[in-house]
């Protein structure tokens, strides 16, 4: 049985977009398979939907914790380790998150929308029409590198350079196109991050408290004395948080709707459907492939005995295309009666402290859209990031009829 186990972590199955089938067969013949050799080490893989929340809901079995080797299928490398309050338990996990959670609290969500929409009003504006650009660089990446600027209240004129971080911060230095090549490369990079946010924490930390992630973490008990690691490690966890996976979005939603030229209809006659759509290109996208726990203790998951020290990696884009709990998982299908039901947010007290950020500002953007009745035309193959982690799509050359 065991010699049948596909190493899942393979970065070639998502850049390849052939994950798919290996999933199928393994929720229905042997939904908690154990893989014993990969590039990873040995680690149990859990396909379907709700044994993911069980280990969701379970953070004393299955940590999170940097210290056993993190989030990812790759454990953090030796001696380097970042830690941020994604890789950590409860108590300290518990106080980060409670710092930074208002800025993504429901009154300055509703604060922050007329400056959402008027910034997608302008890039929608400023595309080129009759003429093929990149839909990555010139409205998901833009719009998503505005918006982190704007919670970090960094200056806008070097937002990308936010944008580069994060590509830096996720980057699998085993790829051919790789941004950065080595961990060495990566810390180097992100010391350069560390100084720059540094000058600005300086600046906050003497001021006033006001209300961005930076000065929120200067003034709070939590975060204003955290070691130099830990400090990269929370920077990276944000800007990586608010970057990738919502720009992933953006260009996973227009693939989708291409691809479904019914369900495109459907929203052009119905533009209120929006608000069902937003869930199911992030179902459908599904922006984080996997995240990873480590137990600390025996556990039975699935009908497998799980050891303490065990890897166990929860796969999200299998949960989330899980026939017994959503109905047609394979379809996409923006008027489902509970969109809201996927997992791409995760669960349990990790689950994503931004999503209601990012479906608001991908509510804005097809809202505004289909007020100007842009026919989007995907005009070439989208290039997929090599990645066991993050979905990611690099570019997707696109053209709007005049
Ligand atoms: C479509 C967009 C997004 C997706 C799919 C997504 C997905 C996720 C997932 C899967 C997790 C881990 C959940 C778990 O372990 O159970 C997570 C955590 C997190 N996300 Fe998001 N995210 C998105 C947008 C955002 C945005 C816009 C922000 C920032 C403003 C953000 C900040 C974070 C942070 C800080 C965490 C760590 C939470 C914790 O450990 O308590 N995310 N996200």
């Amino acid at each position: 049985m065991n010699q049948a186990v596909p190493d899942l972590g393979n970065p070639a199955l998502y850049r390849d977009d052939c994950w798919q089938p290996h999933f199928a067969r393994l929720r229905r013949d042997d939904p908690v398979p154990f893989c014993r050799d990969s590039p990873y080490g040995p680690y149990w893989s859990v396909t379907r939907y709700a044994d993911i929340m069980k280990v969701e809901l379970d953070h004393a079995t299955y940590s999170s914790a940097s210290e056993l080797g993190g989030i990812q299928i790759a454990d953090q490398p030796k001696g380097q380790e970042l830690p941020n309050f994604i890789r950590m338990d409860p108590p300290r996990h518990t106080a980060q998150r409670k710092t930074v959670a208002p800025i993504v609290a429901p009154t300055n969500l509703a604060n922050m929308e007329g400056l959402i929409r008027e910034r997608t009003v302008g890039v929608l504006d400023g595309l080129p029409r009759g003429e093929t650009f990149d839909w990555v660089d010139r409205v998901s990446t833009e719009l998503t590198a505005l918006m982190l600027a704007t919670l970090f209240d960094f200056p806008q004129a070097d937002r990308r350079k936010l944008t580069w971080w994060s590509d830096v911060a996720i980057a699998n230095v085993a790829a051919e196109d790789a941004v950065v090549k080595s961990e060495a490369e990566r810390m180097a990079e992100l010391t350069k991050m560390a100084e720059v946010m540094a000058g600005l924490w300086k600046e906050r930390a003497a001021a006033p408290p006001k209300f961005d992630l930076i000065s929120m973490m200067a003034h709070a008990e939590a975060t204003k004395a955290m070691p130099i690691r830990e400090f990269i490690g929370n920077f990276g966890l944000l800007i990586v948080g608010g970057n990738d996976t919502t720009r992933n979005s953006m260009t996973g939603g227009l693939m989708a709707l291409a691809e479904h030229p019914g369900e495109l209809a459907k929203l052009r006659a119905n533009p209120a459907l929006v608000a069902t759509l937003v869930p199911e290109l992030i179902r459908w996208q599904t922006p984080v492939i996997h995240m990873r726990r480590t137990a600390t203790r025996d556990a039975e998951l699935g009908g497998k005995s799980i050891r303490k020290g065990d890897k166990v990696v929860m796969w999200y884009v299998s949960g989330n295309r899980d026939e017994e709990v959503i109905d047609d998982p394979e379809g996409f299908v923006i008027d489902r009666p509970r969109p809201r039901h996927h997992l791409s947010f995760g669960s349990g007290i990790h689950r994503c402290v931004g999503d209601r950020l990012a479906e608001q500002q991908l509510q804005i953007l097809w809202e505004e859209v289909l007020r100007r009745d842009l026919a989007i035309e995907v005009v070439g193959e989208p290039v997929r990031a090599y990645s066991n982690f993050l979905r990611g799509i690099k570019a997707l050359p696109v053209r709007i009829g005049g």
